[in-house]
C-alpha cells in the first residue's frame, strides 16, 4: 500500500476514533453515577469486612477490636502577637554589609520619608505550653523563628491539641495530612475567640504516615483556618511530623536516634505584610500611622513589606544551623503562600537525598512539604538559600554550618 491509500484510512480511523471517546466521555447522567456508585458499594459490601471503630473510651489502651488507638500525645498550644524582627543582628550577612547599605535597605531600614517599616512588624505566632495551665512556655528553639512548634507523632497515635487562643483576633489551629475527629461543637479549623480554649483530636492513621518510597517520618503543617491568608501572611504556621511506627520515644516527644541524628525544619515564603491582620499596627509600631497620609498602594511601599524570608529570617540573621561532619541530618522542607513562593531550597556544600533522589536543589510549590537526607562531609559555612533570584538578592537565605569531626580549622 502507497500513502495514498494509507492516508484516507488512518483519516478514517481518527475520526472514528475521537467520536467513540466523545460517546464515552459524555456527561455523566445523575442515573449512571448511580448504577457506578450501586456497583461500588455492592463490590465493597461483599468483598471487605465492615471498618471497625475504636472506641474513645479506651484512649491509649489496644484493643483487639479494629485498628487501635495507640498512644495519645499531648500539646498545648497558645497563638500569641509579638513583635517579630525579621532582621535582629541588624547586618545584612548575605552581602556582607551594613543592611544601610545592600539590597536589604528597601526591607529592612525604618523611614519615615519614604515610608518604611523597617524590620520589625507585630506578628503572631504559635508557641508551646508544659500542661493545660498555661503557665510554662517550652523553649522554642529560635532557629525555628516564627514557625510554630514541631508537633510529633507516630502512625497510629492520637495527637491531643489544648489550643488557648491568647491574641486579640480568632484564631484556629488546622492540620494537613491527618485525619481530624468530628467534634460536634466546632468545624474543623473553626475560630477559637480570644481568651477561649479548644481541644482538637487529630488521628494518625497508616494514611498519614511514610509511603513506601519515603524515609521514616514526613512533614505536614498546621495553620489557621479562621481567616487562612491573612492568618498566614501574620505568621501562623507549624510542622506536624508523622514518623513511621516505633520511631518516637516512648512519653517523651522525641524521636530515637535509629533512623538519624538531626532534624531541621525551615519554611521558605514570602510573608507580604500588606496582607497581615496587623499592619495598621505594624506601621504605628514604625511611627507610620496610616493618618499621616502613607499611600498604602505604592509599588515600592507595597515591596517594602514583603518578606522574603527562611523562618521568618532574612539576609541571612538566623543564627547559622549547626551540623556534625559525618552525622545523619534529615531535613523538612515546607512552602505555603502565594504565586510568588515558588522556591528552589538549594544547599552549598552538600547534596541530599529525597525520595532516593540525589539533589543540591528541590523545587516547592506552596503547600509542597518534602523530608530530605544528608550526610555532610564538607566542613565550613555553607548557604542554605532560595535559587530564584529575586528571591535570593531579597535575603531568602540563612547559613548552615559543618563542623568538623578530627577538630580541624576551617
Ligand atoms: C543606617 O542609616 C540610618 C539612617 O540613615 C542611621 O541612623 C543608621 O545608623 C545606619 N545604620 C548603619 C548600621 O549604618
Ligand atoms: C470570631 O468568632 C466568633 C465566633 O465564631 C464570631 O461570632 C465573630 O464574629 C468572629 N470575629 C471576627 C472578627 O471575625
Ligand atoms: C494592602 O492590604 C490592604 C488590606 O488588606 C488592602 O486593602 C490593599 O488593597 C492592599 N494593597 C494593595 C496595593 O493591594
Amino acid at each position: 500500500m502507497n500513502f495514498r491509500v494509507l492516508l484516507p484510512i488512518a483519516v478514517l480511523l481518527s475520526i472514528v476514533s475521537i467520536q467513540t471517546s466523545a460517546q464515552q466521555s459524555r456527561p455523566l447522567t445523575s442515573s449512571l453515577y448511580r448504577q457506578r456508585f450501586t456497583k461500588t458499594l455492592h463490590r465493597l459490601q461483599h468483598h471487605q469486612q465492615p471498618t471497625p471503630t475504636t472506641s474513645t473510651h479506651n484512649l491509649g489502651v489496644t484493643t483487639s477490636a479494629g485498628p487501635s488507638v495507640g498512644r495519645v500525645r499531648d500539646y498545648f498550644l497558645t497563638v500569641e502577637e509579638l513583635d517579630w524582627n525579621y532582621a535582629p543582628t541588624k547586618w545584612d550577612h548575605l552581602y556582607g554589609k551594613s543592611l544601610n547599605d545592600s539590597m536589604a535597605a528597601l526591607y529592612t531600614v525604618h523611614s519615615l520619608n519614604p515610608p518604611r517599616v523597617g524590620a520589625v512588624y507585630r506578628k503572631a505566632a504559635y508557641r508551646a505550653y508544659t500542661d493545660a495551665s498555661f503557665r510554662m512556655r517550652i523553649s522554642h528553639d529560635s532557629y525555628l523563628g516564627t514557625l510554630g512548634p514541631v508537633i510529633r507523632a507516630e502512625v497510629g497515635d492520637r495527637v491531643r491539641v489544648r489550643f488557648r487562643n491568647m491574641a486579640s483576633r480568632n484564631y484556629s489551629v488546622y492540620p494537613y495530612g491527618v485525619v481530624s475527629r468530628y467534634d460536634r461543637s466546632k468545624k474543623a479549623g473553626a475560630p477559637i475567640t480570644p481568651g477561649e480554649e479548644h481541644v482538637y483530636e487529630w488521628d494518625i492513621p497508616d494514611r498519614s504516615g511514610p509511603g513506601p518510597k519515603d524515609p521514616s517520618s514526613l512533614v505536614w503543617a498546621y495553620v489557621s483556618d479562621a481567616n487562612p491568608t491573612r492568618d498566614l501572611h501574620s505568621g501562623l504556621v507549624g510542622p506536624l511530623i508523622v514518623y513511621k511506627r516505633g520511631l518516637l520515644e516512648p512519653g517523651i516527644l522525641y524521636p530515637t536516634k535509629q533512623d538519624f541524628d538531626q532534624e531541621i525544619v525551615t519554611i521558605m515564603m514570602v510573608n507580604d505584610e500588606n496582607r497581615s491582620h496587623y499592619l495598621t499596627q505594624s506601621l504605628a509600631l514604625a511611627g507610620l500611622p496610616t493618618s499621616a497620609g502613607i499611600d498604602l498602594t505604592d509599588a515600592t511601599f507595597r515591596e517594602s513589606n514583603r518578606m522574603y524570608n527562611v523562618n521568618g529570617f532574612v539576609f541571612n540573621n538566623m543564627e547559622p544551623l549547626m551540623l556534625v561532619q559525618g552525622s545523619r541530618v534529615r531535613w523538612y522542607l515546607m512552602t505555603l503562600g502565594d504565586e510568588i513562593d515558588i522556591h528552589t531550597a538549594h544547599w552549598h556544600g552538600a547534596t541530599t537525598l529525597i525520595g532516593g533522589h540525589r539533589l543540591d536543589t528541590v523545587e516547592l510549590l506552596p503547600g509542597t512539604f518534602r523530608t530530605a537526607d544528608l550526610v555532610p562531609d564538607n566542613p565550613g559555612q555553607w548557604l542554605f538559600h532560595c535559587h530564584v533570584s529575586k528571591h535570593m538578592m531579597a535575603g531568602m537565605s540563612v547559613f548552615y554550618q559543618i563542623l568538623s569531626t578530627n577538630g580541624e580549622e576551617w
